[in-house]
């Protein structure tokens, strides 16, 4: 069995032999970025890289990025989905594109993972109305020995990436482009009929396991819908780690590698009784556990709100799953998460303060739900099976489950459908956190969104026009902006900032958006963040005349919806950078 930290530090070197660097892996919840809930990919700490924003450690990076991906939430269970996984990452910023990138990757994979050539299939992009058919990566692979019958032609859904999918579905400004995956097949199992009679490599029957993905970031998608050339074209490389170690394994479960062995042994432990007889179960309680581990240890502990929502889910169901498997969760789950932590230890987890504090969350709310899930227990049969997953944080597998126990009805199409229906909605959430640049499902982050524009046209009316943004947060409770600025504002500098923003939401004043050509905006004084990020034609909200910013929303229809706005704090950043802190009191 191959581990994965070989698999890790193998592909870092591969690539730092070949002029990588190496840059650390980002928080799980992202720091600058109000844009989205989770690190989901290794490319999305360096979108204005790949715009064209040159990186400080240069035009070639390599990394190991703990990803988190809640969409795929309802597909742990199988051989290969997870919520949490470490995704290998390669990147051109304008230097090298397909000929090294899929060579490259074609040699890590056959001579330092030593994978069998034949065991390997490959996919390309199969062209739409607006992008060309990839020949070009097509020739490549054939030219590194991949037989015609192993390169398989799809279209825009799998073959296609940008942060929110389909090019139809992408904000302007979003930058995507064609893509090249490879598989690997697992040839000892079956095709399952369930999924018709040909087998293929997007075919979901578990025969062949998508390793590694090679994205050609290439376009910009305009505000008219088509796509415009960047002005450097990029390779986003990313693969899972868990699935390349499984794959250098030939293991197809990758629950059975070592990323995961001590933790399904723990769990085994624990219930005493055996994985190969609650496969799905303890993988859903391995996923989940670990996933809230990472998570609380990057700053997501178990709220109600945003990244902290997520985390208590993650911990109910697996209580939940526990609880199936006739354990009392409370006093046991820590155990599991200990093994998370003790999987990890060397590399994520040695610099950690107070990793103590991990396992005492997640036992913390185990307790705390043990007693919803009594009242939910007692419930059944009389709220809605929708609720019980919905409020009570029920996996609907376990309600038909209970149901079926407790010998009561379950109108199953009914509850498929509201699920169906929820899902699609946290789907469109999920995607549409990326298309303005910032579409957090909570109104309050809308209105702190708002608020920051404000802030960051008080400040320069108060401070000066040497006043500009250098970055900004924004979570459930509160805004935090960064700006130059050489010194602390005095208390008299914070009350006109606060009063010049509060007579502006008093006066309830619309907030208007029109598109307008770049170049015009700058050269009318628009402020702009990120000038190179927004396209050619480009939106722009006002304030009546107080504020004008480049920006892609979305923002409150007027002012008067923000509440006020007090500044809490206030700090230094480096030399020149000051932070505020901001709350809306409704
Ligand atoms: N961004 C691409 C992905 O997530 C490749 O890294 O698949």
């Amino acid at each position: 069995m191959v581990s994965a930290n070989d698999v890790r530090a193998k592909y870092l070197q591969f690539f730092k032999d070949r002029g990588h660097i190496k840059i650390p892996s980002a928080l799980l919840v992202p720091e600058n970025d109000p844009t989205t809930l989770f690190t989901s990919s290794g490319m999305q700490p360096l979108v204005q890289n790949l715009l064209g924003q040159p990186h400080p450690a240069g035009k070639r990076l390599v990394n190991s990025q703990k990803c988190f991906r809640a969409q795929d939430i309802d597909e742990v269970g199988d051989n290969r989905h997870t919520t949490f996984f470490e995704m290998l990452g390669n990147w051109s910023l304008g230097d090298y594109f397909k000929e090294e990138q899929l060579a490259w990757f074609y040699e890590f994979l056959t001579k330092e993972l030593k994978l069998p050539e034949e065991k390997l299939a490959v996919s390309v992009f199969e062209g739409d109305n607006q992008i060309p058919r990839d020949e070009e990566s097509a020739a490549i692979w054939k030219k590194l020995g991949v037989p015609k019958n192993r390169i398989f032609y799809y279209g825009v859904k799998k073959n296609w990436w940008s942060r929110s999918g389909v090019p139809e579905s992408m904000p302007a400004g979003e930058p995507g482009g064609p893509d090249s995956e490879v598989f690997y097949e697992f040839t000892d199992i079956k095709h399952n009929p369930k999924f018709g009679d040909q087998c293929h490599p997007n075919c979901d029957c578990g025969r062949f396991l998508e390793i590694g993905n090679s994205v050609f970031m290439q376009y910009q998608k305009q505000a008219d819908s088509s796509f415009k050339e960047l002005p450097q074209k990029n390779v986003d490389f990313g693969g899972g780690l868990e699935r390349l170690t499984a794959a250098a394994s030939d293991e197809p479960d990758i629950f059975q590698t070592d990323s995961f062995k001590q933790i399904i042994q723990t769990i085994e432990y624990v219930t005493q009784k055996k994985y190969v007889d609650h496969p799905q179960y303890m993988r859903i309680i391995a996923d989940h556990i670990k996933a809230a581990t990472f998570l609380i240890s990057d700053g997501a502990t178990p709220s109600n709100k945003a990244q902290g929502y997520m985390t208590r889910r993650l911990i109910r169901q697996a209580a939940v799953k526990l609880r199936q498997l006739q354990v009392d969760s409370q006093w046991h789950i820590e155990k599991i998460c200990r093994s998370v932590i003790e999987t990890y230890k060397n590399i994520y987890f040695k610099n950690l303060k107070y990793p103590e504090d991990i396992p005492d969350w997640i036992s913390m709310e185990t307790q705390k739900f043990s007693q919803t899930l009594d009242k939910g227990l007692k419930l059944l049969g009389q709220v809605s099976p929708f609720d019980l997953y919905q409020s009570y944080g029920f996996p609907p597998e376990v309600i038909e489950e209970l149901y079926q126990e407790k010998g009561l009805k379950l109108n199953k199409e009914e509850f498929a459908k509201s699920r169906t229906r929820h899902q699609e909605e946290s789907r469109t959430a999920s995607q549409g956190m990326f298309k303005g640049g910032l579409q957090d499902q909570s109104e309050i982050v809308t209105k702190y969104h708002t608020a920051t524009h404000l802030l960051h046209a008080a400040l320069r009316k108060v401070l000066g026009n040497h006043v500009s943004q250098k970055g900004s947060n924004i979570t459930a409770d509160r805004l935090r902006f960064d700006f130059s600025h050489p010194e602390k504002l005095t208390d008299e500098q914070i009350k006109q900032v606060e009063d010049l923003i509060n007579a502006k939401i008093a006066a309830d004043v619309k907030v208007e958006c029109v598109e307008m050509p770049k170049s015009q905006a700058l050269a009318e004084g628009a402020l702009a963040f990120f000038p190179e990020k927004y396209p050619d034609v480009t939106s722009v909200y006002t304030i009546d005349d107080f504020s004008k910013e480049l920006c892609g929303g979305p923002h409150v229809q007027s002012t008067g919806e923000i509440g006020r706005i007090k500044i809490t704090r206030q700090e230094a950043v480096s030399a020149g950078v000051r932070r505020i802190y901001a709350t809306a009191i409704s």
